[in-house]
């Protein structure tokens, strides 16, 4: 196949936005009578970096390899199709991923019918499509987030016709139903309620790799749910870049607040959902989630930084006094809630001072947890045009710094549980110790606990946590 036919990304479309509404379709999704054994007798071996629309992502891409009658190994040296599905948020997952492409080219030696497949946010990126097509002619296939239910006419094209693939679309089109899934979890599964994302913080690629922010349609999501139900999910968890937009794009009323009620209102056990933006999360949400019992007392709220100069520079439309309110009412209203946040340490020209700052609101939410980050500059992003005077070692210096506070609060939230009974909804026998049993708390912290009882994955159990760790509490069944 000539470069010419290769859909290839566009930045500059990806950057736009439109009020056109996204259609949701149904029907969009098909199987050519010439691809439906395309599987037999061939196996697939499937990776997935980054975030939980990733995760779910794999999910649809192995549901389709399998109604193609492909069937999924665990090793990549038993595959005869290897799939990474890349993440492009900093510089060092892509980093990860071209490694890995680079190191399992060898096995083209011993199985020269072997292809590789590249999908996900790296994907719809201008520069890593350079790359690909310039150092890595062993790629076979790429495909990209806007374009998987493609997935069966471009696997034959490249399997069949032995053409190199490349189909990127750039704009994101429509809410595509009816997508074919293999759930990974057997009592816990994720639930897609939007895609894509508007909020264009400075810093972030998302917006353009995802697409604009479309909803699916609460009947649908509930279908979902209950169809989850139906097949004993103890837990879903809500998937959006950002919940707390949902339905704004269809005009519904009650947004997110509506939609989790709702999904409270089935009876599934227990509801998470992620992510939240500060910035608009209303009053109506912190009430549903205080109101109903199934919906997990855990809030996953980026703050980026604490300092209101350096959240102007990143877009992110509140300040540091906001996410204080929006903090302190969870906290008075969701009884017993757990915190989690993401930051960013080293963003362009962040002063020592403004470092500080988020030290400070470190100190005053005391997280449960912290994902914290060095920024990765994007390319497309209007930060990544943005002088730094920062040297990399005071980055790294601040990370460091902000880590072991973070780390310090994370144990002692976790020592608050000691002596207390958490309901525990058991994920099976411990990774390192088969005679310990492993789950979550309805707080999301894992507990590992001894029992004299055997117990399935999806049992819910009281557990009374004798010890806490930094990142894991020890208890016994009672
Ligand atoms: N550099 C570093 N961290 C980033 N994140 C997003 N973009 C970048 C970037 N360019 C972090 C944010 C976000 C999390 C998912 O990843 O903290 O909340
Ligand atoms: Fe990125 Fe901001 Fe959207 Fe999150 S809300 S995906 S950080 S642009």
């Amino acid at each position: 196949m000539k470069k010419e036919e290769f859909v290839l990304p566009s930045l500059k479309v990806a950057q736009r936005r439109t009020k056109a509404r996204s259609n949701i379709e149904k029907e969009l999704f098909e199987i050519p009578h010439e691809v439906k054994n395309l599987g037999v007798d061939r196996s697939f071996y499937l990776r997935t970096y980054g975030c939980q629309a990733n995760e779910r992502d794999g999910e649809t891409i192995a549901g389709i390899l399998e109604t193609l009658q492909f069937t999924q190994v665990n090793t990549p040296e038993e595959a005869d199709l290897i799939i990474l599905n890349t993440c492009a948020v900093r510089k060092n997952a892509e980093d990860k991923v071209l490694g890995e492409l680079g190191s399992l080219k060898r096995l083209k030696k011993t199985n020269p019918d072997l292809m590789f497949a590249m999908c996900g946010c790296m994907a719809q990126e201008e520069e890593i499509i350079s790359i690909i097509l310039e150092k890595y002619p062993h790629v076979d296939l790429v495909f990209g987030t806007h374009n998987i239910h493609r997935l069966p006419q471009l696997l034959y094209q490249a399997m069949m016709n032995k053409e190199r693939t490349i189909e990127v679309f750039s704009k994101e089109g429509d809410v595509i139903e009816n997508l074919p899934v293999k759930r990974f979890g057997t009592h816990k599964a994720w639930v897609n309620i939007m895609y894509g994302c508007d909020k264009f913080c400075t810093y972030c690629i998302v917006p353009y790799t995802r697409g604009k922010e479309r909803s699916r349609t609460v009947e649908d999501i509930l279908e979902e749910v209950k169809e989850l139900q139906d097949s004993n999910f103890k837990e879903i968890t809500l998937l959006g870049q950002n919940v707390n937009s949902y339905g704004k794009d269809l005009g519904l009323d009650g947004g997110f607040a509506h939609l989790l009620e709702e999904v409270a209102k089935t009876g599934i056990e227990r509801i998470r959902f992620t992510t939240s933006h500060p910035w608009d999360f209303s009053d109506a949400m912190v009430d549903a989630i205080a109101k109903y019992d199934n919906i997990m007392p855990f809030i996953h709220l980026p703050v980026q930084s604490g300092d209101n100069d350096m959240l102007k520079i990143m877009g992110r439309r509140y300040t540091v006094e906001d996410y204080k309110e929006t903090f302190d009412k969870l906290k008075a209203k969701v009884k017993n809630c757990a915190f989690s946040t993401d930051i960013i340490v080293g963003f362009p020209n962040e002063t020592e001072e403004q470092f500080q700052r988020t030290l400070d609101i470190v100190d005053y939410c005391q997280f449960d947890n912290a994902f914290t980050f060095i920024y990765s500059p994007r390319e497309g992003t209007p930060a990544a045009k943005m002088k730094d005077n920062v040297a990399m070692e005071v980055k790294q210096d601040r990370l460091n710094r902000l880590m072991e506070k973070t780390n310090g609060y994370a144990r002692q939230q976790n020592v608050k549980y000691e002596g207390m009974v958490c309901k525990v909804l058991v994920d099976g026998p411990s990774k390192k110790n088969k005679e310990v049993y492993s789950g979550y708390t309805e707080q999301n912290k894992l507990v590992n606990f001894v029992t004299d009882k055997k117990l399935n994955p999806g049992d819910i159990v009281e557990v009374e946590i004798l010890e806490a760790k930094t990142w894991t509490l020890k208890g016994k069944q009672i």
